[in-house]
């Protein structure tokens, strides 16, 4: 890993007074949830216009209930990473401000983060799509009816073709508006309009990826990594420790 890239971003997080992180799917693939567009990710495999739009949840309700509820188990079994943790302590210890993730495993806040944006919205999150009644995550892979109206259940994601929430996008964007500093971190920026943040901020720009993305050079630095492994060696030489 290129180290004189470290010691600028450690440099950078430490002087910034406002830092905003912006994750991808490729922030939880160390945990064990596959990303959409990666050699191994979910899009390579299945076409997400059968199961991830408003069609399939109307007229295939078999397929997209078994889409979702297996990615909902996978989150039974899978948790935050050593990645997770470092942005929670880092937002703890006043390097970062708040996250904003495409993300919708919820590992931002089970790992301790507080200020949490998930612009697609929550896997964890149950409802009513005819009537907008909760339901538990139990009664949605168990593939009950719901208890009000015997509409069909659904995750509380964004699907395509839908709005984002508009309050959490707004609040999106004022925090990158304040922003002096953002880092992206696992995310193929091709997904309007998450990946028009980055270049809402007057501030310095990060990437960190494993692979390079169609928006690396509009970045200021671009990190090829696992997003585990960097943020570790980031943190080593935030905290003075000797790189390896
Ligand atoms: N460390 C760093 N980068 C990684 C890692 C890792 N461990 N694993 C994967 N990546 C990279 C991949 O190479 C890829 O460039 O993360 C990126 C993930 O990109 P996508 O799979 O396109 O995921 P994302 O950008 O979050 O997709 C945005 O698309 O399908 C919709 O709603 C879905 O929120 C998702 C949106």
């Amino acid at each position: 890993m290129e180290l004189h890239k470290i010691e600028l971003v450690a440099d950078w997080l430490k002087n910034a007074h406002h830092t905003v992180i912006l994750t991808g799917a490729g922030m939880s693939t160390e945990s064990g949830i596959p990303d959409f567009r990666s050699r191994e990710g979910w899009w390579k495999k299945i076409d997400p216009m059968t199961v991830s739009t408003i069609e399939a949840l109307e007229n295939e309700y078999e397929m997209f209930h078994g889409f979702y509820s297996l990615r909902l188990e996978d989150l039974t079994t899978c948790q935050p990473h050593k990645g997770h943790k470092l942005l929670s302590e880092w937002e703890e210890q006043g390097f970062v401000s708040g996250i904003i993730t495409q993300n919708v495993d919820g590992f931002h806040q089970e790992a301790g983060n507080q200020t949490v944006h998930e612009l697609h919205g929550s896997l964890r999150s149950i409802f009513c799509s005819t009537c907008g009644h909760p339901a538990d995550e139990e009664a949605f892979l168990n593939q009950k009816a719901c208890s009000e109206c015997q509409g069909h259940l659904r995750p509380d994601i964004v699907l395509f073709g839908e709005m984002l929430p508009q309050e959490v996008w707004g609040q999106a964007i004022r925090l990158i508006e304040e922003s002096d500093l953002l880092i992206v971190i696992g995310s193929s920026l091709q997904v309007s309009p998450a990946n028009e943040l980055p270049f809402l901020t007057d501030g310095k720009k990060v990437i960190i990826n494993n692979e390079a993305t169609l928006l690396h050079d509009q970045f200021d630095l671009q990190l090829v990594g696992r997003a585990g492994d960097v943020l570790e060696v980031i943190n080593k030489q935030m905290k003075g420790g000797e790189l390896t």
